[in-house]
């Protein structure tokens, strides 16, 4: 495979599963070093022993101020830079606007907007002209889907940052851009609370309203993922690409 991204370091949050380790795979694959985060050693140490020797992981929570702030010295330990930041770590609850509590809302803005915002904060310092942000949201921020209102207005707030921020890196030459993925075979439905047969309902339910009567797979996000972050996407800046299997727009 050609090694596009020989000699850059890209570094993803939440890479120990789903899209973000299948980016992590697709990065190392085209040559470059990869450092992901998860919230285990267990699950980190797993990730990085499966992408191999370019792989690097760090134990660190989206969802915790302490955690982020630590991360610039914990990464300047591996590397003086970063070309590619790709903020994706993060899973959905859902309730109905009766059932939600203070801790699912907390919860949610933690780790989905918080983290998200205060990690690009954060790691600015280490991204030079050149370099890439690519901001996961989702396809949910077109619809009103019942119970998914605390994740979906999360979403909408991170899909606002891809403007915000995108206005104020252009000086310095970093561009940024969204990928917002339909609903795609991950892990991310054991993170919801939801019981297995729960959970297999919803997929049945879902499957037959998408255009392609698929879920999509983490790597047609990570694909998508690498284009922005390569030269051919040079001049897509503060953009959000739809990877939904037309969901979001064939009726
Ligand atoms: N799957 C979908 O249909 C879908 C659709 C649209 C958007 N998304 C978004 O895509 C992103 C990735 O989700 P996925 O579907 O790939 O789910 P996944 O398979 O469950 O993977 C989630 C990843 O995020 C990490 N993570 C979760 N909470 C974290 C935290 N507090 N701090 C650090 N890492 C954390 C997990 O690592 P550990 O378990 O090791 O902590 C794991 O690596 C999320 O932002 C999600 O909202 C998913």
């Amino acid at each position: 495979m050609m090694q596009q991204f020989k000699g850059k370091v890209v570094f993803i949050t939440g890479g120990t599963n789903g899209m973000g380790f299948a980016t992590a795979q697709a990065f190392t694959e085209a040559g470059a070093r990869v450092i992901i985060t998860g919230r285990s050693e267990q699950t980190v140490n797993k990730a990085v022993a499966a992408l191999g020797p370019s792989a690097t992981g760090i134990v660190s929570d989206a969802g915790k101020m302490t955690d982020i702030l630590a991360l610039p010295a914990q990464l300047r330990q591996y590397t003086d830079r970063i070309d590619v930041l790709f903020a994706n770590a993060g899973y959905g609850k859902f309730a109905s606007i009766e059932q939600v509590n203070e801790a699912h809302f907390d919860e949610l803005f933690n780790i989905l907007v918080k983290g998200t915002f205060f990690t690009v904060q954060q790691l600015l310092p280490l991204l030079a002209s050149g370099s890439s942000i690519i901001l996961n949201t989702s396809f949910v921020t077109a619809f009103g889907i019942p119970y998914f209102s605390v994740y979906t207005a999360a979403k909408a707030a991170v899909q606002s940052f891809i403007k915000t921020f995108s206005m104020e890196c252009t000086a310095k030459g970093i561009r940024v851009n969204g990928i917002s993925p339909g609903y795609i075979r991950t892990n991310i439905f054991n993170n919801t609370g939801l019981t297995a047969e729960e959970i297999a309902g919803t997929i049945d339910s879902v499957i037959p309203t998408l255009p392609y009567k698929r879920f999509g797979e983490p790597w047609e996000i990570a694909k998508t993922v690498l284009f922005l972050a390569s030269p051919d996407a040079g001049y897509i800046h503060g953009a959000e690409i739809l990877v939904d299997g037309g969901l979001s727009n064939v009726k």
